[in-house]
């Protein structure tokens, strides 16, 4: 494939269904940032490694930095953080990350949230253990996490 090819790509963007011509070599991050300006998802470490651009896929999170636009189909769904602001439990986990003062420079903390909105959505009353797994693959240079992890098991508990 030519570097400077363009591919059309048509998937489940947070509930709508949509299309765009894309350079064939676009992440999915790369994506929602320049052609959606959907910019919660972040670029940290560009290579799978920190969790910063998760979002989910099929309702399962994902690192959109390493997924290939182009690969999506019209069957994929895509959720940003943008799309789930207004959904309970994302904003239940929002308002715990708050309180619980788990948030200081601000970049993990999309990523965070979306990988603990998805336990949350698959074990309602997690534990530290379950939580630590879940967020194993986001990386936080600033918390120390414990307060993150507080802070999911209180959105769990509410
Ligand atoms: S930017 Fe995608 S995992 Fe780090
Ligand atoms: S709050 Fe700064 S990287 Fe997590």
């Amino acid at each position: 494939m030519a570097a400077d090819s363009t591919v059309s790509v048509k998937f489940n963007l947070n509930g709508t269904k949509v299309e765009k011509t894309i350079p064939a070599q676009r992440t999915l991050l790369e994506m929602l940032r320049r052609d959606f300006s959907l910019i919660a998802a972040k670029e940290g470490c560009g290579k799978g490694e920190c969790g910063a651009c998760t979002v989910l896929l099929n309702g399962r999170p994902i690192n959109s930095c390493i997924k290939l636009a182009a690969s999506l189909t019209q069957e994929d769904s895509v959720e940003t953080l943008e799309g789930l602001l207004e959904d309970p439990v994302m904003k239940k986990v929002q308002e715990s990350f708050v309180s619980e003062g788990a948030v200081q420079c601000g970049f993990c903390i999309p990523g965070m949230l979306i990988s603990s909105y998805s336990l949350l959505k698959n074990n309602k009353k997690p534990n530290v253990e379950n939580i630590r797994q879940s967020l194993s693959g986001n990386i936080c240079r600033c918390t120390g996490y414990t307060k993150i992890v507080d802070a999911v098991k209180k959105a769990g508990k509410a």
